[in-house]
């Protein structure tokens, strides 16, 4: 039975070790914030943070997780305050049908992390997540606005 340890509380939960993180964070656990898009780690939409760094949940079976901080978007805000990123993409109305942007926050959240002042250069090759309303130009100067906040 696999232990996880998620937005600083631990579960056991009943699922096969290979059960991918994605649908154990989904269904039982119950935080739905976190997406399926394309199931094979292509789209970014299902993307959580493993100790900090940014992984495609749809693709990692659960026993790879264990032991280790499990971040979703809803463990992103901090004692009720929105991570800059979450501040950011409101400011800049980023979301249009909102559907890739939970893994889209996630990502960018990692990164920031990672390089605080990231260049077009850094985003493009690091955000690959899709984004089917086309969001690319917003998400780009809410990174901006969110590494001067
Ligand atoms: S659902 Fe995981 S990358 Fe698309
Ligand atoms: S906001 Fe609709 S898919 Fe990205």
């Amino acid at each position: 039975m696999p232990r996880l340890v998620v937005n600083g509380k631990t579960h056991d939960v009943d699922a096969d070790p290979t059960t991918p993180l994605l649908w154990v964070l989904r269904e039982q656990i119950g935080l739905t914030g976190t997406k399926y898009g394309c199931g094979i780690a292509q789209c970014g939409a299902c993307t959580v943070h493993i100790d900090g760094a940014a992984v495609r949940s749809c693709s990692l079976p659960v026993n790879e997780a264990e032991g280790k901080q499990i971040t979703t978007i809803e463990g992103l805000a901090q004692n009720g305050v929105l991570h800059p990123v979450q501040k950011a993409w409101l400011e800049h109305d980023v979301p249009q049908c909102g559907y890739c942007q939970t893994g889209m926050i996630m990502a960018v959240a990692a990164l920031l992390t990672e390089k605080p002042k990231p260049t077009d250069a850094d985003i493009d090759n690091t955000i690959t997540n899709i984004c089917r309303c086309g969001t690319f130009q917003q998400v780009r100067a809410a990174i901006h606005a969110a590494t001067n906040a």
